[in-house]
């Protein structure tokens, strides 16, 4: 029941990126809200700008901070997995 109910979660979440698309700000929003919810609580942000920006693995950091505890639902993965996809951020 649980995993059903997460995969109806990601499909939907996948549906509202494919919906959003062209509409990149909320987007990034949905991401960024992930960020602060499930990844800020051990590290600042900016070490995660800064890894990305930097071109590393993020899917596979990914995967090394969930082993390391990060508590993210499926809809959650999915936001970053697209995320991480994305044109990375420019370094000021
Ligand atoms: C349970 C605590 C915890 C949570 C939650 C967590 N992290 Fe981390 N993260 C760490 C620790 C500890 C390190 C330092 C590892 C090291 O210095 O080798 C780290 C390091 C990093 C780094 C730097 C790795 C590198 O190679 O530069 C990135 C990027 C990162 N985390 C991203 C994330 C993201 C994205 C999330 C949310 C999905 C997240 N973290 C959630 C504990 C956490």
């Amino acid at each position: 029941m649980y995993i059903r109910a997460s995969v109806v979660a990601a499909s939907l979440a996948i549906a509202a990126i494919a919906h959003g698309a062209g509409e990149g700000v909320s987007f990034e929003k949905k991401a960024h809200d992930v960020i602060a919810k499930r990844c800020t609580g051990c590290h600042g942000e900016e070490r995660i700008t800064a890894a990305f920006s930097s071109g590393k693995d993020m899917r596979a950091i990914q995967m090394e901070m969930q082993r390391r505890g990060a508590n993210l639902s499926g809809s959650e993965q999915e936001v970053l997995g697209i995320y991480w996809k994305r044109p990375r951020p420019k370094q000021p």
